[in-house]
């Protein structure tokens, strides 16, 4: 997919960062190991001067074939010897050179393959890590975590519907942990479904941040936001869309407050295709809604509602609004 220059500057700034800092530290490091053992400074430089000699022997004629083996057979003993000495005094052989994070690319985010250059896998990585921060920069991501989730605020008496809110609370946070801790792009869907305040986008979003940590895109938005900047591409007739693009082909969608928009023919429609297109392409999507599955049916049709009962783990909330409990505590 295509990014904004935006996000191709961001990730390329990414890189370089991480390439600088393997410099610097080769750099310490260098001074550190040469301070302390004179002999591999010695050596190194006996390494690079013998590529000085080379081009010497070159430029001065004579038996340049025999003179360059000695060369060659010299600098390769120096080599064996440094290693020898970084080893044996505990360094690793390789310790005088950066250390980078990619070994393929050395950072750099291109490496050549048969005479042709290639991106490297770690420059996607960034360019869909950058992405997703970007589009991401609103949402309350780093205030919903597992660890703030309380499961004590649901009650623990049986309800009118002969439901526990906190001991099926404590089964839903159990499944939300595992399913966070386990998540692969072919993970199930799930459909978060109860009243208002009971803790839905604060467990998607303490999803979102373990998913991301562990290195996988995650696109957050809400119904009306999507719907909203539809509306905005179809009046910018642009023909290159971040957010869509990312929304589509992102490892994990969350889609909130599903319901909450608009409803008429355009969003429904726009709602439905996105959806849909997820579940066709077997990508999971954590959908949030304080509607019913009869209400689910009535706006977005029977086909999308039972499609999603039959590919998604449907989590049902209960309790009592849990915004008011907190304000009552304040
Ligand atoms: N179990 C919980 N422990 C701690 N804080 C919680 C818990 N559940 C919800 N909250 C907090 O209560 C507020 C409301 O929760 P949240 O927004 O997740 O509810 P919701 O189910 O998404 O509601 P709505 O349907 O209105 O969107 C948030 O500030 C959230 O962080
Ligand atoms: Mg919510
Ligand atoms: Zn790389």
């Amino acid at each position: 997919m295509g990014y904004s220059v935006k996000i191709q500057k961001a990730a390329a700034d990414r890189l370089s960062q991480r390439r600088l800092t393997a410099k610097r530290e080769s750099d310490f490091r260098r001074e550190e190991i040469f301070a302390k053992l004179p002999k591999a400074a010695e050596l190194e430089k006996g390494i690079a001067d013998s590529g000085i000699k080379a081009a010497r022997a070159v430029v001065s004629g004579g038996n340049v074939t025999e003179v360059l083996e000695g060369l060659k057979r010299q600098n390769l003993a120096m080599q064996e010897e440094l290693e020898r000495i970084l080893v044996s005094n505990g360094y690793p052989a390789d310790a005088l050179e950066p250390q980078y994070s990619c070994k393929r690319c050395s950072d750099t985010g291109y490496y050549d393959e048969n005479g042709r250059t290639l991106m490297c896998s770690c420059l996607k990585q960034a360019l869909t890590e950058c992405a997703c921060e970007e589009l991401n920069r609103h949402a309350p991501l780093k205030l919903s975590t597992f660890e703030s989730f309380n499961v004590d605020l649901y009650p623990d008496e049986t309800d009118s519907n002969g439901v526990n809110p906190h001991r099926h609370m404590e089964r839903v946070v159990r499944y939300c942990t595992g399913y966070a801790g386990s998540f692969t792009p072919e993970s199930k869907s799930l459909l978060m479904c109860g009243a208002t305040g009971l803790g839905k986008t604060h467990l998607s979003l303490a999803i979102a941040n373990e998913v991301i940590k562990r290195g996988y895109g995650v696109i957050y938005v809400s119904a009306p936001a999507i719907i909203a900047h539809y509306e905005s591409q179809m009046r910018s007739r642009s023909d290159t869309d971040e957010l869509l693009d990312m929304a589509t082909d992102c490892d994990l969608l969350i889609i909130d407050d599903l319901g909450s928009e608009f409803i008429n023919q355009f969003s429904v429609s726009h709602i439905y295709n996105l959806i849909n297109s997820r579940l066709l392409s077997r990508k999971p999507v954590i959908i949030n809604t304080n509607l019913t599955m009869r209400e689910l049916e009535k706006s977005y049709s029977y086909r999308l509602v039972s499609r999603l009962n039959g590919e998604a783990e449907k989590l049902n909330f209960f309790g009592k609004d849990i915004r008011i409990a907190k304000k009552r505590n304040n």
